[in-house]
């Protein structure tokens, strides 16, 4: 298996964190250009990352050409809950996460930049339109927590 991260002090976490899994291979690389072959991978997985990268239309296009055809792409990100009542209760919370990160940790700015950027980030269906524009194939999504996490897998055929 082999996993990427563009941030070293983030792969060195998980290097330490997965030190017995001898068969993962770490790359710090972007994943806007992948040190893979085209056609490498079975698989290829990403999570609670796709909404920090700059072009993702480009990592979506690399994506596509390091799985094989047959290949499985899945996504785990934050995305948008659709129910207005469950929607009001997200709101409230993720407005107090910068003021709770303020007296745990000292710092309200990462969970600033973690609760706008999921503002941001595309709805369950732009994904969708962004993954198929890149040919993959029965593209599909699941909502976990009504929508706050969703999942988005497809193939490339
Ligand atoms: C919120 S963390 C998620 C880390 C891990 N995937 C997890 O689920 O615990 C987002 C990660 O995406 C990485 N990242 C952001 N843009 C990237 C890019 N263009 N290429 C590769 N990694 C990127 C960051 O360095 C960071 O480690």
């Amino acid at each position: 298996m082999d996993c990427v991260d563009e941030n070293m002090g983030m792969l060195n976490l998980s290097k330490e964190k997965f030190k017995n899994q001898k068969y993962i291979k770490w790359f710090c690389n972007n994943a806007q250009k992948l040190p893979f072959k085209d056609n490498y991978f079975d698989y290829y997985t990403i999570s609670f990352g796709i909404r920090n990268i700059e072009n993702i239309p480009l990592a979506l296009k690399e994506a596509y050409r390091v799985l094989k055809p047959g290949g499985k792409f899945s996504c785990l990100e934050f995305s948008k809950v659709n129910n207005i009542i469950l929607n009001k209760f997200y709101q409230i919370y993720s407005k107090s996460i910068p003021k709770i990160g303020k007296i745990v940790i000292g710092k309200s700015e990462p969970y600033k930049y973690l609760i706008e950027s999921i503002e941001k980030f595309y709805s369950q269906e732009e994904l969708f339109y962004e993954i198929k524009k890149q040919n993959f194939t029965s593209i599909s999504f699941k909502n976990l927590s009504g929508g706050v996490v969703a999942i988005h897998s497809a193939w490339k055929v």
